[in-house]
């Protein structure tokens, strides 16, 4: 049941809840965008005081993209794959969902914005290519 032909197909879902993900997760800044022109720059704190739908759907998804990839991880182990690549995106999206949380409860600080954007590029691209690997 567990072969290299599900692994791909996994993939292949999990690359797909990523384009998913970055698309919401765009959504977000423009409303992020929205309420920093109605409470102005300094007032990081009232940016995600009344959050929109898309907050609530982007943060759950992220539970269903880790469960996923720990599933990747798993199959992977038990076929002794390499796992260069799992382990990487699975760092990447603990530290990815931790920024997450830390803009949230700690109003975005310094450079979260950027970083949180800059590691979700990482993760598809490191995913995309283990999928061209395993091809
Ligand atoms: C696999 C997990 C995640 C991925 C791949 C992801 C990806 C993204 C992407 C691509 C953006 C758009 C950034 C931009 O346009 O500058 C974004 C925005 C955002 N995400 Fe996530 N995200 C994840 C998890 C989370 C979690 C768990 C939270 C909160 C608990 C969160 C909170 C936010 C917020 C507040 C923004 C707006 C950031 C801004 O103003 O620049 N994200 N996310």
């Amino acid at each position: 049941m567990l072969n290299k032909i599900n692994i791909k197909h996994l993939l292949v879902f999990s690359l797909f809840l990523m384009v998913v993900q970055i698309f919401i997760g765009t959504g977000v800044r423009e409303f992020i965008d929205e309420q920093t022109k109605l409470y102005g720059r300094l007032n990081k704190n009232l940016w995600l005081s009344n959050p929109s739908f898309n907050f609530y759907f982007h943060r759950s998804f992220s539970i269903l993209i880790f469960l996923v990839n720990g599933l990747l991880f798993i199959i992977s182990k038990k076929l002794n794959m390499s796992m260069k690549y799992i382990n990487i995106v699975m760092i990447l999206i603990l530290f990815e969902i931790i920024i997450g949380a830390v803009m949230y409860y700690f109003s975005f600080p310094i450079m979260s914005q950027p970083l949180h954007l800059m590691i979700a590029i990482l993760i598809f691209v490191i995913q995309f290519y283990w999928y061209l690997k395993i091809n």
